[in-house]
């Protein structure tokens, strides 16, 4: 196990290019399965993630190794249709396999997906997508088997606009005979770089971005080259930290429209922000104030991967910020962690309210999920004295190498190899 030790106080001063965006690329190389071919995934962010993606496909049969930065995938060895359950259980995303293997080969078996334990979440609305373009799906003791000779074109309506359902509904939907309609789709950017990625195979899908997309299945799909967008959470999560800390920062390679809600609430905690195409500068006083209350909501709205890294930049500001976090019941698991550092946040069920405190103390705290973990080192890198973060594995889910960015921005961290659990 590893720990991140932060001693904190020192400005952010710097530039830095963002990696790749983990949820786009989770789908994407799901999606390679579809063409039964050669793709390159340029400048792919290695991630745990992305290891479990590539255990999973090798499983399958397919080829996949790196060379370099880059991913590259070769689906037509595939042989196999199932995913062992130790392979689902440790990420969310596996189950978007699930309408790329239906889509080539008709028929599927697998396992309900693992994940960060953000509270339920159920597959309620991929398995309802599929069975509307004509699967068959049985599930007995957690196992889900799926058959699907014949999958056919239609409209289907998410009560959600889930983004792990609209995404499983593509790909099932490239595979099907006729023309599928997404309504009420989900909109988030990972969405659009989806569709372009499958374009770019030789599929005929468009609307994404908006909430319908369509699909013309039965297309001749062929291998293809392409690189994933910005990562804006990690992006949201280095701007947090610039914030809080102080200091100037410029992130290349991100789109700042994908995260427009993210950097207005900056600019009204008192930071200047300027943008250009694939660039943002954040400058920042390191003394915050309190924002009207952030609501998290599907895209567009303020992104709920975002809100434990902008509480965790809040927490010294002047003023009570309130946060209500509409997507996942159980979203504050890092709140007790940053209470040891001296935080004041108070929760009620879905609402958090945070009392700005002048300062923070180090203190040894644990990553209970992903993005709860980055509000630790978010809230470390402002703290008197020493911070140790726990369990970072979470962390490494999703940023590349978050020590060796934030000290390239003058931080003051390390890593350690240790014994903890
Ligand atoms: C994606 O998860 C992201 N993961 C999550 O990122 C992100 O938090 C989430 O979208 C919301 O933006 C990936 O893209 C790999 P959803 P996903 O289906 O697809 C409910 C991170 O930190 N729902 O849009 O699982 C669900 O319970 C992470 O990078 C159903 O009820 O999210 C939730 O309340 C973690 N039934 C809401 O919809 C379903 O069948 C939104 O979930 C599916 C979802």
């Amino acid at each position: 196990m590893r720990t991140i030790t932060i001693t904190g106080g020192t400005p952010l001063q710097g530039e830095l290019t963002v990696q790749g965006a983990k949820n786009s690329v989770l789908p994407i190389l799901a999606a390679t399965i579809l063409c039964g071919n050669t793709c390159r995934i340029v400048h792919c962010p290695h991630l745990s993630d992305v290891d479990t993606t590539v255990d999973i496909l090798h499983y399958l049969g397919c080829t996949a190794s790196w060379d370099g930065d880059d991913l590259l995938v070769d689906t037509a060895p595939m042989t196999r249709r199932d995913i062992p359950e130790h392979l689902m259980r440790k990420m969310r995303s596996s189950v978007i396999f699930l309408g790329a293997i239906l889509a080539r080969f008709g028929d599927a078996e697998l396992s309900y997906p693992g994940g960060c334990e953000l509270g339920p979440r159920p597959i309620d609305l991929h398995i309802g997508a599929l069975r509307t373009l004509g699967a068959e799906i049985t599930e007995n003791g957690g196992q889900l088997r799926c058959s699907a000779p014949h999958l056919t074109g239609h409209e289907i309506v998410l009560t959600l606009p889930s983004v792990g359902a609209t995404e499983n509904a593509m790909l099932a939907a490239c595979g099907a005979q006729g023309v599928t309609v997404i309504s009420n789709a989900a909109r988030e950017p990972e969405i659009v770089d989806l569709q372009n990625f499958l374009i770019k195979l030789g599929a005929e899908v468009h609307g994404a971005g908006g909430s319908t997309v369509t699909v013309v299945g039965k297309r001749p799909l062929h291998g293809c080259y392409h690189r994933c967008i910005g990562d804006r959470i990690v992006a949201a999560t280095y701007l947090a930290a610039a914030a809080a800390t102080g200091g100037t920062l410029i992130l290349r390679g991100v789109d700042y429209r994908h995260l427009s809600t993210v950097t207005t609430v900056l600019q009204q905690a008192g930071c200047i922000i300027r943008t250009a195409p694939d660039q943002i500068t954040l400058e920042s006083s390191g003394h915050l104030h309190a924002v009207p209350p952030i609501r998290t909501s599907p895209h567009p709205g303020f992104p709920t991967d975002a809100q434990a890294v902008i509480m965790a930049a809040l927490l010294r500001s002047e003023g009570t910020t309130v946060f209500v976090e509409n997507m996942f019941e159980n979203r504050y698991r890092h709140v007790p962690e940053l209470l040891r550092m001296g935080a004041d946040v108070r929760l009620e069920g879905r609402v958090a309210v945070v009392c700005g405190k002048s300062t923070l103390h180090g203190a040894g705290v644990f990553c209970t999920d992903l993005r709860g973990g980055a509000a630790l080192v978010v809230a470390g890198l402002q703290a008197e004295s020493e911070t140790k973060i726990h369990r970072i594995h979470h962390i490494c889910r999703g940023y590349e190498d978050i020590v060796s960015d934030l000290r390239q921005l003058g931080a003051v961290l390390s890593l350690e190899e240790n014994t903890d659990t």
